[in-house]
């Protein structure tokens, strides 16, 4: 049995490039209209998704042409809500769907993060996930005052004692804390809300939460980062691991290299669930729904996939020979997407970019059954503990998977059909 969540970007223009100029893209003006994300969650929890990731970034991708013009003009990734206000509108609609919302450390606050956590770990009894990114593009820290983003490994040791500091705040109270006990005149226990007392490298706190210890004592800590340091990193903190693999070999690998790294880390390789982006093109025939990925791959235009691709490695690609082998590049931003793409066969930096765009991780394309078998003919190859679905179109990518293909899953025993738990935890440990 292998889990399913879905991967929601903040207007799905990001990866897929293009496609609100489908007639089948709804959301039109309609992604700032709240019902949409209400008939998106019930689908994912009628599915009995594990969660809803929602994807996100801070700032407008300037990096392509250094202008944010061609990121305005495609609508990528923008207007983008914050995902963690997204997600606890979704919680507040749903009883078992978890959500994965996207902070960045490098443009956000440890403290107020954390009690940010707390509270939708509370609201929701124990349905969020944070994904723990470091931000890949300067713009996204501009805004909050930086001038440079910092450098890649840099990052990676910010966000290490960023974690490190939420994980105490959490801990803070002792389970049992609030005791409201008339009797004894007492609300809260004061010897179970311990000091705090944190210097680091970058950050300092010298105060608890004034908020007790939530469901999951904080969220469940999920990322997706593919580096070497990015994988240490996961090996450290993460509990859900994201990737986007476009073939079966850089999945299996991917798996491997994180399995492998939480054990040197001492801890159960099980206990990290490792997940990858997939998309789907169901069809009534193999031929429909070939027909239907041409139809899709055509409306990719080069300079809107560079401009995403620009954003996501934090470079200028106007500026690259787009005939140059992709692992050529030495990037500030997402350094896994160069890996995932060099052993792929499409690894010039055109070819890379183009497939990036296509959808995050790798296409299904078949009738609903040939789906079903592909996705169990990689997940036995790769190992892996699920996938997290990228619908190119919502919401009808979304209700067509949800409903012919996630039926199939479920008949065949791959996926479930019910929620194992109450916490998001809950569910992903179950299998
Ligand atoms: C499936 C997936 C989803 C991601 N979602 C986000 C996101 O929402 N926001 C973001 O800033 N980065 C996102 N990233 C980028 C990663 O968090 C990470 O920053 C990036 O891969 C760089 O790390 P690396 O150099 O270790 O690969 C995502 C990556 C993957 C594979």
């Amino acid at each position: 049995m292998f889990h399913l969540g879905m991967l929601s970007f903040p207007i799905q223009t990001h990866n897929s490039i293009g496609t609100w100029k489908s007639e089948n893209y709804l959301f039109d003006r309609s992604f700032d209209r709240p019902e949409l994300w209400i008939e998106v969650a019930k689908a994912c929890e009628d599915a009995r998704f594990d969660f809803l990731f929602a994807a996100d970034s801070e700032g407008i991708f300037a990096e392509y042409q250094n202008s944010r013009d061609g990121t305005l003009k495609g609508g990528k990734f923008v207007p983008a809500f914050d995902q963690t206000v997204v997600a606890d509108y979704i919680l507040a609609h749903t009883r078992h769907l978890g959500v994965v919302a996207t902070v960045s450390t490098t443009a956000s606050q440890p403290y107020l993060t954390a009690r940010r956590f707390a509270s939708m770990d509370h609201l929701s009894r124990g349905r969020i996930a944070w994904n723990i990114v470091t931000s890949t593009h300067k713009a996204g820290v501009l805004g909050v005052g930086l001038t440079e983003l910092p450098s890649h490994d840099d990052r990676y040791a910010q966000a290490d004692e960023y974690v490190d500091l939420c994980k105490a705040l959490w801990q803070g109270w002792d389970e049992g804390a609030v005791v409201v006990d008339k009797h004894n005149d007492v609300f809260i226990d004061p010897t179970k809300v311990h000091d705090i007392h944190f210097e680091g490298r970058f950050y300092r706190s010298y105060a608890p939460l004034n908020l007790h210890r939530s469901p999951q004592a904080g969220p469940v800590l999920a990322q997706a980062g593919a580096s070497k340091v990015g994988i240490a990193f996961a090996a450290r903190h993460a509990e859900l691991m994201f990737a986007i693999q476009p073939y079966r070999e850089g999945m299996k690998s991917y798996h491997d290299r994180v399995k492998a790294a939480a054990a040197d880390a001492g801890r159960d390789p099980s206990s990290v669930k490792v997940m990858f982006a997939m998309n789907a093109f169901v069809g009534e025939s193999e031929a429909e729904a070939r027909e239907k990925y041409d139809r899709h791959r055509a409306m990719i235009t080069p300079e809107g996939a560079m401009v995403t691709m620009s954003g996501l490695l934090g470079v200028d690609l106007s500026t690259v020979d787009p005939t140059a082998p992709i692992s050529e590049l030495q990037v500030p931003g997402a350094q896994g997407h160069i890996e995932a793409w060099s052993k792929s066969g499409h690894n010039t930096v055109f070819d890379a970019t183009i497939g990036h765009a296509a959808g995050a991780g790798m296409a299904f394309v078949g009738t609903a059954e040939q789906i079903v078998e592909q996705m169990h003919d990689v997940m036995a190859y790769v190992g892996g503990d699920g996938f997290v679905y990228h619908p190119l179109y919502l919401p009808y990518d979304l209700l067509e998977f949800t409903g012919k293909v996630v039926p199939l899953l479920q008949k065949s025993g791959l996926t479930r059909k019910d929620y194992s738990g109450g916490t998001l935890r809950d569910n992903l440990v179950a299998f």
